[in-house]
């Protein structure tokens, strides 16, 4: 669990992806401050070596951020993350990566998850990268410009990123066949809509999770074809860690501790194509 100056909903629901910003960095106090807490980060769910610094970058074509194909402008400060994905889990650097992003939105400042349209090898020396490793995501952190650019809009638009699934499509009590809904969610109701709220690659929301015997269960649904279109970094199991993050940081929010295993459900539960990942246990 991670502390945040504000209620970790309030955050998950002030969080939008920005691509256009003002050309100006955090405050010295503010950079600081989101160094500390990536110092202070501690172990995640599989225990994956995961490195993020928060990195200023002066190289713009225009008020294009260089190594974004333009989809980024006016930012100058980001956040970096590596890891070497031949020993580690997607699922630690999203839960990671998401919680500093978090960080970052407490200050005030704006982000985006960027893990396919950008240029690995541009962002490779701000994170000093080593033997193995891949840069896996980066995050510009600014003051949103006031008008989104027409690639930003384009995105958004595109992606559809104002809606989500309807609660029933992603979570589900006791098997595959009992959706859960707002209403009979009871005391799952705000850490699950957290998982609903959290950003996702291309907003596929791939992410499933079954309430069973008084744990979490995660199964991650994957779009068709994607990883072909991103090959170099699994972009959907990302996804699941930052959902894991927003599930754990809310219930521990609310007073419930648990821990994450490697458990699936005993029973017959239908989970047909989707893929098991992981629990939580409280
Ligand atoms: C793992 C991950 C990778 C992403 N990669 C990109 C990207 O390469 N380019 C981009 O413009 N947005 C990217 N996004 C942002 C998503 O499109 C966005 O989170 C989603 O559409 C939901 O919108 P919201 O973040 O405003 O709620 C990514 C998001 C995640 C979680």
């Amino acid at each position: 669990m991670v502390s945040y100056v504000r209620p970790v909903t309030e955050l998950i629901r002030a969080r939008r992806s920005w691509r256009t910003y003002q050309a100006s960095r955090p405050r010295p106090e503010d950079a600081e401050q989101i160094r500390s807490f990536i110092a202070g980060l501690g172990r995640p769910p599989f225990g994956s070596r995961v490195r993020i610094v928060l990195a200023e970058l002066g190289h713009t074509v225009g008020d294009r951020v260089k190594g974004t194909y333009g989809v980024i402008s006016g930012a100058r400060s980001f956040l970096v993350g590596a890891m070497d994905q031949s020993e580690s889990r997607p699922e630690d650097f999203g839960y990671l990566f998401e919680s500093v992003i978090l960080c970052a939105t407490s200050l005030g400042y704006g982000t985006c998850w960027v893990g396919g349209t950008f240029d690995r090898s541009a962002f490779a020396d701000a994170v000093g990268l080593a033997g193995r490793e891949t840069v896996c995501a980066v995050s510009p952190v600014g003051v949103p410009a006031k008008a989104r650019s027409t690639i930003d809009r384009l995105f958004a638009a595109t992606a559809g990123s104002h809606t989500r699934k309807p609660f029933a499509e992603l979570f589900f009590m006791d098997d595959f066949e009992s959706p859960m809904n707002e209403r009979s969610a009871g005391s799952h109701l705000a850490a699950l809509e957290m998982v609903r709220l959290a950003p996702s690659s291309s907003n596929r929301q791939p992410w499933r999770v079954l309430v069973k015997d008084g744990a979490y269960h995660f199964y991650l649904r994957r779009t068709p074809l994607y990883s072909l279109l991103f090959p170099k970094v699994d972009l959907q199991r990302l996804d699941m860690g930052i959902a894991m993050f927003h599930l754990e940081q809310t219930l521990c929010e609310q007073g419930v501790q648990g821990s994450w295993r490697t458990a699936a459900p005993s029973g017959d539960v239908r989970a047909g194509a989707m893929e098991y990942v992981a629990s939580f246990v409280p």
